[in-house]
């Protein structure tokens, strides 16, 4: 089985995995990625089962609306019932990097917002130490400088990505060679820098559940405690 195939199974996935969650009523957060993307063509099937999106990126939005489904604004949502997303890596307690695509601020948020996290990965993606993909931090402009030396404090080495503007105006600086040994306080510390608007690390809010597509077939992962 291709990556792409594997990609393609946990999209499958996790519609039916969410599927006794959708109701007239039921907002979904929606991911961004090329997992995300073939999620949302596979959400597209069920789309007269709930009642609007909320997007992580406008890329996400346009290809939701491109399919008929109903976006809305985070701030007119109580509740997201559950969010789908990707991500760059995982380990064996479910703890995140993401924003290989530049959208882990709106990732961040719809997960701080969604009862249930559900990642889809494919198994190219399962690490037991996190930072072998390098960290991505999104940066306000002015500060860039600033944060890549105080990143560099903390033992990593941040590379501008060059060319790339965040949907909120922002940029991102990748931290190569960073030792996460514990990912928990090195998220507060990164977010504690002045001029950080977000980091890559999503591990004070885990993912709840990983669909974890291999040649095999799906397998479910939980924190492995
Ligand atoms: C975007 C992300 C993505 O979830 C992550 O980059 C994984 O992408 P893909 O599914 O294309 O491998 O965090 O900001």
């Amino acid at each position: 089985m291709t990556q792409d195939e594997m990609k393609q199974a946990v999209a499958e996935a996790a519609v039916e995995r969410i599927r006794p969650l959708l109701q007239s009523d039921t907002v979904v957060g929606v991911g961004t990625g090329s997992t995300a993307n073939l999620f949302i063509d596979a959400l597209a099937g069920v789309k007269h089962l709930f009642a609007a999106a909320v997007a992580s990126s406008e890329t996400t939005a346009q290809r939701l609306r491109d399919h008929g489904i109903d976006v809305v604004d985070l701030n007119s949502v109580a509740e997201i019932a559950v969010y789908v997303d990707g991500a760059d890596e995982f380990n064996p307690h479910l703890h995140l990097i993401k924003g290989g695509g530049a959208a882990l601020t709106r990732e961040k948020i719809v997960a701080a917002v969604a009862k249930e996290f559900v990642c889809i990965v494919d198994s190219t993606k399962r690490v037991d130490l996190l930072g072998e993909f390098p960290l991505p931090v999104e940066v306000i402009p002015m500060a860039r400088s600033y944060v890549a030396r105080e990143l560099a404090k903390l033992g990593g080495m941040p590379i501008y990505r060059e060319g790339v503007v965040t949907d909120n105006g922002n940029v991102i600086l990748d931290v190569h060679d960073m030792e996460i040994l514990d990912p928990k306080a090195l998220e507060q510390q990164i977010n504690n820098i002045v001029g950080v608007v977000t980091n890559g690390l999503f591990a004070r809010r885990p993912a709840d559940v990983v669909l974890m597509g291999t040649p095999d077939g799906v397998e479910v992962l939980r924190d492995a405690h």
